[in-house]
């Protein structure tokens, strides 16, 4: 017989239990498989063939308010200058980075000597370089109401394999605080009741740094910064960088949106200065500039639709019909351990043809 047994043609019986309760056990849970599904393709938009964006632009410029009031930290220690944007932003092309002065120091070295400190044969040469001999032309000044600027930004990417390529004023977009609150929308109607000629986002200074968790007026936690003093951000600087996360518009082919994520460096400062060489007296001017860096960095995964991700995907997913071999277990214990007809089942589960039913149930 057990040579035989070898050629034996093995079918798959199926029982049909007629027990509402199983039955719809296993209906729910092949139902709640499929909506998990569908719940999976729509919020992970996996109908999208997905790739990494590739930046654009990122152009920061700066606008003078129409009018600045003196503000209540002018009348401290250190006094006030009112300064033009062209003064303020330094470098001026604002691409990607962007530097705001929020206070001043300018020096001028003479050159009483009369050569070029550029030309010094060595250190001992009295032509080199020495800082003693100075005129202060501003001392330190923090620079009048730094907070009620605007800066407009212009953003725009694309995708390789995609055919995508947006500028942010086509896109809507959000300004999200560093604690996940959105603090603004903007839409295509907000900027145009701002500026119908604005090209990108106008903030002012102020809700960018309320955004980033910054308020200049307080003590600078930079190692560098005079504690005993009570340096403030506003004289030591900061660095604020700022996320552009782009993302499809759910169900929209296409679209993009995107969110501004502000965020500060803690203990972060920053300065830049400016060196002026005259070439009449051959002397220098530094203007040392402490104030806020922003640097933004464009993130986040694009696509398009296709129908062969949708279809990837989907086949993907209907893997997870898997579990109900799973579900297929549990159901065989319930009907064979603790349902009520326990020894019914069992004996229609394990049927037999024709005898040797213990060497047929090992098989
Ligand atoms: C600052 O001082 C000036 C005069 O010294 C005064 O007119 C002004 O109101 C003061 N501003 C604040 C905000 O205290
Ligand atoms: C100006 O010169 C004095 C010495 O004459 C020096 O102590 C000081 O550090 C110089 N200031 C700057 C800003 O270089
Ligand atoms: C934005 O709105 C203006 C005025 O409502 C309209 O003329 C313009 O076409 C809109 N732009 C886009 C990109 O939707
Ligand atoms: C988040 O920050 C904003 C301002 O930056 C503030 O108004 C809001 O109350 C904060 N929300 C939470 C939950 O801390
Ligand atoms: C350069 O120095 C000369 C002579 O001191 C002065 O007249 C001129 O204004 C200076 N130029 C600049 C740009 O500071």
């Amino acid at each position: 017989m057990s040579w035989k047994n070898v050629f034996f043609y093995k079918v798959v019986k199926t029982v049909k239990i007629p027990d509402l309760r199983i039955g719809l056990l296993h209906r729910f849970f092949q139902f709640a498989i499929v909506v998990y599904i569908f719940i999976e393709i729509f919020t992970k938009s996996l109908y999208l063939k997905t790739e990494p964006l590739i930046p654009g632009a990122v152009r920061i410029s700066l606008k003078t308010p129409d009018n600045i009031d003196t503000p209540s930290y002018c009348n401290g220690s250190i006094s006030c200058i009112f300064w033009d944007v062209n003064e303020i932003q330094y470098p001026p092309d604002g691409a990607g980075v962007a530097f705001f002065t929020t206070s001043a120091t300018i020096t001028n070295y003479p050159n009483r000597l009369g050569c070029n400190p550029l030309k010094a044969s060595s250190q001992q040469d009295p032509c080199f370089f020495k800082p003693n001999n100075n005129v202060t032309i501003l001392p330190k000044s923090f620079i009048a109401g730094i907070e009620n600027y605007n800066i407009m930004v212009e953003h725009s990417v694309r995708g390789k394999t995609t055919a995508i390529a947006l500028r942010n004023g086509l896109m809507d977009g959000e300004l999200v605080s560093f604690n996940g609150t959105t603090i603004r929308k903007m839409t295509n109607a907000t900027r145009m009741v701002e500026n119908p000629n604005a090209d990108g986002d106008i903030f002012s200074i102020q809700e960018i740094l309320t955004a980033a968790g910054v308020n200049l007026n307080s003590p600078s936690t930079a190692p560098g910064a005079d504690k005993v003093a009570g340096e403030t951000y506003r004289s030591s600087g900061i660095v604020i960088i700022i996320i552009i996360e782009y993302q499809n518009v759910p169900l929209k082919t296409g679209q993009l949106s995107y969110k501004y994520l502000p965020q500060a460096i803690d203990g972060s400062e920053y300065k830049s200065v400016e060196k002026i060489y005259n070439t009449t007296d051959n002397s220098i001017t530094l203007v040392d500039r402490h104030g806020i860096r922003l640097v933004f960095q464009q993130h986040g995964t694009i696509g398009e639709f296709q129908f062969i991700a949708l279809l990837t995907n989907l086949v993907a997913s209907f893997a997870l019909f898997k579990l109900n071999e799973l579900l297929a277990i549990l159901i065989l214990i319930i009907m064979t351990k603790l349902h009520p007809q326990k020894e019914v089942y069992k004996s229609i589960i394990c049927d037999v043809v024709g005898g040797h039913q213990e060497e047929d149930i090992k098989n």
